[in-house]
């Protein structure tokens, strides 16, 4: 069984960026992280990230009879993007929302998502353990629910 990983714009940029905000662990920490977890339980992960909404887009769509579900932290784009929702919604597979900070104790442009109203959960505020979170909650559900 596999999951996607997918991470949106600068993210690649994780453990340079606002470190005070969101850590000092890099991206390839998180994949480690959530494949580390994953295969615990059995399962493999194909990780991606991109700084374009379309590629975002593609993958979720690419995710669709690959995964059994996708793990996203669509950063900016949670916050604007209509055709990520959509494809989110346009996937039969579950789908869960990961940011590392609190975007609620944040600017208030960061307190509505886009896509949390189309995911089956959302995991936000213990930075990157919060990957790990959202993995161990997926699998869950996915055994859960017979997937
Ligand atoms: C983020 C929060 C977003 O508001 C921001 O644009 C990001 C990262 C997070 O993981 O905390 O790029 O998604």
């Amino acid at each position: 069984k596999r999951l996607y990983l997918l991470n949106g714009p600068n993210l690649n940029l994780l453990g340079k960026r606002e470190p005070g905000t969101y850590g000092k662990q890099t991206l390839e920490d998180v994949a480690k992280l959530v494949k580390d977890t994953a295969w615990d339980h059995g399962y493999e992960v194909v990780a991606y990230q991109s700084n374009h909404e379309g590629d975002l887009v593609d993958w979720i769509q690419e995710a669709d009879g690959e995964a059994a579900g996708i793990i996203i932290n669509p950063a900016a784009y949670t916050h604007n993007s209509i055709a990520i929702r959509d494809a989110v919604s346009a996937v039969s597979l579950p789908v869960i929302e990961v940011h590392i900070s609190n975007v609620h104790s944040r600017e208030s442009f960061r307190h509505s998502s886009m896509i949390a109203p189309v995911c089956a959960g959302q995991v936000v505020g213990f930075g990157i353990d919060g990957y790990r979170l959202a993995t161990l909650g997926m699998i869950q559900k996915i055994e859960s629910e017979g997937r």
